[in-house]
């Protein structure tokens, strides 16, 4: 038996349930894209954890109690002590959202034709390298791109891959190293600390700024604790620590282990470089101590990610993302094995072999698991990461998925097992789903506006 969760439910927001044929409606009115959906007619909405989490009562009442100023207000000062403590890290940026520590960092960092190399970048980290004039270049282990194999850090950058790469386009072309952790693309895969220190020591060789995508650090932690020797004994934090001493910089996204709504930073250890983001900042985001968020905000940054870093809280976390993952594979329903820390990822192409991936197997997936039971995934697949040719031909993903994302403290184990019984019940009929064609797509960033109807 798994200990229970280490909180009481205080406040509750009642859900509504459209019926089968409302939903179909809804989805069809959404151009067959869940983005379009408004959340009131989502049952379950495991679209993602961002900025999706439940705030604790002490999140709540010290942001009714913290001070909303201009400059220097103690919510900065109070953030400022907790990066220092967690992330041991003087130094940083605070900035809206994820992406945006991305928009200010490559801004500063990035020239026209320059490489970035990740174990994998997410979409909006591509989409902000492709914007700055960068070419994103995926360079994780090759068990990453395998849905059925079984290791410990599936997330792990291939440090051979790299070296060869950085050796083959030049260290001058490179500005910056990533290694997003956990591997949120690859199925919220860890990355080893044994990882983390060989990446580094690559890019410290050539003279490269290494920088984590750190949205799901402590998540990656517990993973390290629980799979890596010598950490068994050692707490989250202690290991967050050492994750982040081997980094000369980070990007982080609030929204998922700050347990908030909205908010990011930027950490940067270099004091030139973060000169240089800081005052770029000033104009996109906002003044230093802000930075383009309310001073409340701030406060409640601070208070989560010391919530995020428990042992306590992050045992939780792991048990209810398994207990899901658990449940359809006594269902035999095809998933990234073994679950990452976030998400459950459905293979769609095991799941439909029928679709090709031209036919946006996971979308279709996705939207079928909505008009079904009004559970609202994600699609990780053709849509979110193909390309298209010169021709308008469609360059299918590496990986088909439809991530069922659970936000943190929010869904009770009933609901996540009336999801995995949703999954089963559509898995019974998987035959009779169809593909979808694609009628619109910008070119980045596509699937959060794409549009498709069934293809026939
Ligand atoms: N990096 C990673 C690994 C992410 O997962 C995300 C966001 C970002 C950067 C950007 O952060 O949303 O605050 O701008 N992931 C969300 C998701 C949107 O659903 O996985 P953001």
């Amino acid at each position: 038996m798994s200990d229970p969760e280490p909180f009481k439910i205080k406040m509750v927001k009642p859900l509504k349930r459209l019926s089968k044929e409302e939903r179909e409606e809804r989805i069809r009115e959404a151009g067959y894209n869940v983005f379009k959906l408004r959340s009131e007619d989502v049952f379950i909405d495991l679209l993602t954890d961002s900025g999706t989490s439940a705030m604790s009562d002490q999140q709540v009442s010290e942001m009714v109690k913290t001070e909303q100023a201009y400059a220097g207000g103690d919510s900065y000062h109070a953030l400022d002590k907790t990066v220092k403590e967690i992330f041991g890290f003087d130094r940083f940026v605070i900035v809206h959202q994820g992406r945006a520590a991305e928009n200010v960092l490559f801004s500063v960092l990035l020239e026209e034709g320059d490489y970035v190399p990740n174990n994998m970048h997410f979409d909006t980290t591509k989409a902000n390298t492709k914007h700055k004039g960068g070419e994103p270049v995926d360079l994780a282990v090759d068990e990453a791109y395998d849905p059925e194999a079984i290791a410990d850090f599936k997330g792990n950058m291939d440090v051979k891959k790299l070296e060869r790469f950085i050796e083959e386009k030049g260290p001058k072309n490179i500005p910056v190293i990533m290694l997003t952790i956990t591997n949120n693309t690859g199925g919220g895969q860890p990355v080893s600390m044994e990882n983390i220190r060989k990446v580094s020591e690559v890019a410290e060789q050539y003279d490269i700024p290494f920088f984590l995508d750190a949205c799901r650090f402590a998540e990656n932690a517990r993973f390290i604790k629980e799979r890596e020797k010598g950490y068994e004994d050692k707490s989250i934090r202690e290991i967050t620590r050492e994750m982040f001493s081997h980094a000369d910089g980070f990007t982080f996204s609030a929204k998922k282990e700050g347990l908030v709504n909205i908010g990011g930073l930027i950490g940067i250890k270099d004091e030139e470089l973060h000169k240089r983001c800081k005052n770029l900042s000033i104009i996109i985001e906002g003044f230093p101590t802000y930075g383009g968020l309310a001073c409340r905000e701030l406060t409640a940054i601070s208070t989560g990610l010391k919530e995020a870093t428990k042992d306590e809280y992050q045992t939780y976390r792991y048990e209810q993302v398994k207990h899901l993952a658990d449940s359809l594979l006594e269902e035999d329903i095809p998933i990234i094995e073994p679950v990452g820390g976030h998400a459950v990822f459905v293979d769609a192409e095991r799941f439909l072999p029928h679709i090709p991936q031209t036919k946006f197997p996971a979308q279709a997936l996705t939207t079928e698991l909505y008009k079904e039971s009004g559970i609202r995934a994600v699609e990780l697949g053709t849509s979110a990461f193909g390309e298209t040719d010169e021709e308008g031909d469609i360059i299918p993903a590496e990986m088909e998925n439809m991530r069922l994302a659970i936000p943190r403290r929010v869904y009770t184990l009933n609901q996540l097992e009336y999801v995995a019984g949703s999954i089963k019940e559509l898995h019974e009929k998987r035959e009779d789903i169809q593909g979808l064609k694609r009628t619109y797509a910008p070119e980045l960033l596509g699937h959060f506006t794409a549009e498709f109807e069934p293809s026939d």
